[in-house]
């Protein structure tokens, strides 16, 4: 149950009856709103340019809570949840109509609320209707002059540095940047916000969280998928837009971010964006040997034959989009100088694994006789974010007999076991944030910039030298050859994870 009384809000959903409202958004504040997270006062307003009777939209959101939702749908919660709240308006979303109507709904509630009423604006729609939605709400004084209002946007945000500027630009002109909440759902996981506990709220970790003691971090976010029904989307994105700018950099910056004064949203980002900032710039001229791309081609995943990239729907026979990325990065500050972070990232790899590894150098001097140490390997941190939600520290402990021999074992913290309760969907952590106001967990302006200017000499390079090996993985592997090359360079390996994937 929330502790204090949340501000009335008005959550308006730009594309409501869209894929993004039905399996994320509305199932999140479903469980919000059964959980008793919602405000008291508190009201959804859909709206999309396709017809529908408030009743079938109605039937449309169930069907998307009962496939996608953690908490079985119960009709007393749908009702209460549905009746009061939800409303549907058709309208074209860039037509300056739309938005007058929707000022008047506002203002109807707000006058029904005792005059206090907040609104958000949340866009699941095309990027290409940021601009035109923004305008349309300034225009109807929507924006800046209404202070409890806020506009969420979802990723991807902007295609490189150019366009991510011109585009916080133009919102820049509508919201105060307090105001703007960019959505990387990654920030909203659990076992992501976690390592922010880890890191911060013991004494065991931070004194060794660093170059005397880290040799090198892995940052692995694989999936089984393939690009399903996005290869519109994904045509003009690729993996290293689609996941490494935001997901993946937000993990680096998670794990490498000095302590924050306090948990102020301003302190917090402050402190990952000077790791953006010390991120290494990749020359041009190095970028072949910092970064691999490769492209899925046909193969078995979990015992199914799947196409290849190339076959997959919406995409071109001969696409040179990338499906893999690993790169090789480096933080230059005090912290961290000459420690190396793999990142890998891919679409039909072997396993479902969102998992970082924190590999420790070795001891200083090896006391034990080789044969006790023949099974040695250096202690590890292992933080798994998905599926399996746990972490693990990896050390040598003595086999059990009458001669020293070594061995490593793991201690093991689980989620599900040490706190037997259901682990929130990252949506529904976000959506609360956004209603409370609190923008810690979102992306700021200088933020996404400091990461587009990271991939944009990557991007360049790549889109120059168009690749001539596509597909070079086959689906169900780890990648291309050349994502093991990149780390065995340095006489190491991509950990490979004994938990269960999926
Ligand atoms: C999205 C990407 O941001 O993240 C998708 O656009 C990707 O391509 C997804 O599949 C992965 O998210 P999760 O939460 O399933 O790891």
């Amino acid at each position: 149950m929330s502790q204090t009384p949340l501000t009335p809000t008005v959550l308006v959903i730009f594309g409501a009856a869209g894929d993004l409202a039905w399996r994320k958004l509305v199932p999140a504040l479903y469980c919000l709103s059964a959980e008793g997270w919602l405000p008291e006062k508190f009201a959804v307003i859909g709206v999309d340019r396709k017809e529908m009777a408030k009743e079938e939209y109605l039937r449309h959101l169930r069907t998307g809570v009962e496939s996608f939702c953690r908490r079985k749908l119960d009709d007393a919660s749908w009702t209460s949840f549905t009746s009061s709240l939800v409303q549907y308006h058709c309208g074209d979303l860039s037509h300056p109509d739309t938005f007058g109507v929707l000022a008047k709904a506002i203002e109807e509630l707000r006058q029904q609320w005792g005059g206090v009423a907040n609104p958000v604006f949340y866009l699941a729609t095309a990027p290409s209707l940021i601009e035109p939605i923004a305008q349309g709400l300034g225009k109807v004084g929507l924006g800046k002059r209404v202070p409890g209002s806020r506009i969420v946007v979802e990723k991807p945000f902007g295609r490189d540095l150019a366009s991510a500027q011109t585009l916080n630009r133009s919102l820049g002109e509508v919201f105060e940047e307090k105001q703007i909440f960019r959505i990387d759902h990654y920030l909203g996981k659990e076992t992501v916000q976690n390592i922010l506990a880890l890191r911060f709220g013991n004494a065991w970790f931070e004194p060794i969280w660093d170059r005397r003691y880290i040799d090198y971090v892995q940052i692995t976010v694989a999936e089984t998928i393939g690009v399903e029904q996005r290869g519109g989307y994904y045509e003009r994105a690729g993996a290293l837009r689609d996941m490494v700018q935001n997901h993946l950099f937000q993990l680096l910056c998670t794990v490498a971010m000095e302590p924050p004064v306090s948990f102020d949203a301003e302190e917090v980002r402050n402190k990952k964006t000077d790791v953006l900032h010390a991120i290494r710039p990749f020359p041009t001229e190095a970028v072949h040997r910092l970064a691999v791309r490769g492209q899925y081609g046909a193969g078995w995943v979990r015992g199914e034959r799947v196409p290849a990239y190339r076959n997959e729907p919406n995409v071109s026979p001969d696409s040179r989009v990338e499906t893999f990325v690993a790169l090789k990065v480096f933080v230059d500050n005090w912290r961290w100088q000459d420690v190396p972070f793999y990142l890998r990232t891919g679409k039909r790899m072997a396993q479902r694994i969102s998992q970082i590894v924190i590999s420790l150098r070795p001891v200083p001097h090896q006391a034990f006789p080789e044969i006790a140490v023949d099974q040695w390997h250096p202690n590890r941190m292992i933080l798994n974010i998905q599926p399996q939600e746990s972490i693990l520290l990896n050390f040598q402990a003595k086999r059990p007999g009458p001669t020293i021999r070594l061995s490593p074992v793991d201690l093991r913290f689980s989620y599900r076991d040490a706190f037997k309760s259901e682990t929130p969907e990252a949506y529904e952590t976000l959506l609360r944030d956004v209603i409370l106001g609190d923008g810690t967990l979102f992306m700021r302006a200088d933020q996404v910039e400091a990461a587009w200017s990271l991939v944009d000499p990557i991007l360049q390079v790549w889109e120059s030298n168009p690749p001539t090996d596509f597909p070079n993985y086959s689906a169900g592997s780890w990648g291309p050859e050349a994502a093991q090359v990149l780390i065995a360079r340095d006489g190491r390996s991509w950990f490979e994870s004994p938990e269960d994937g999926e």
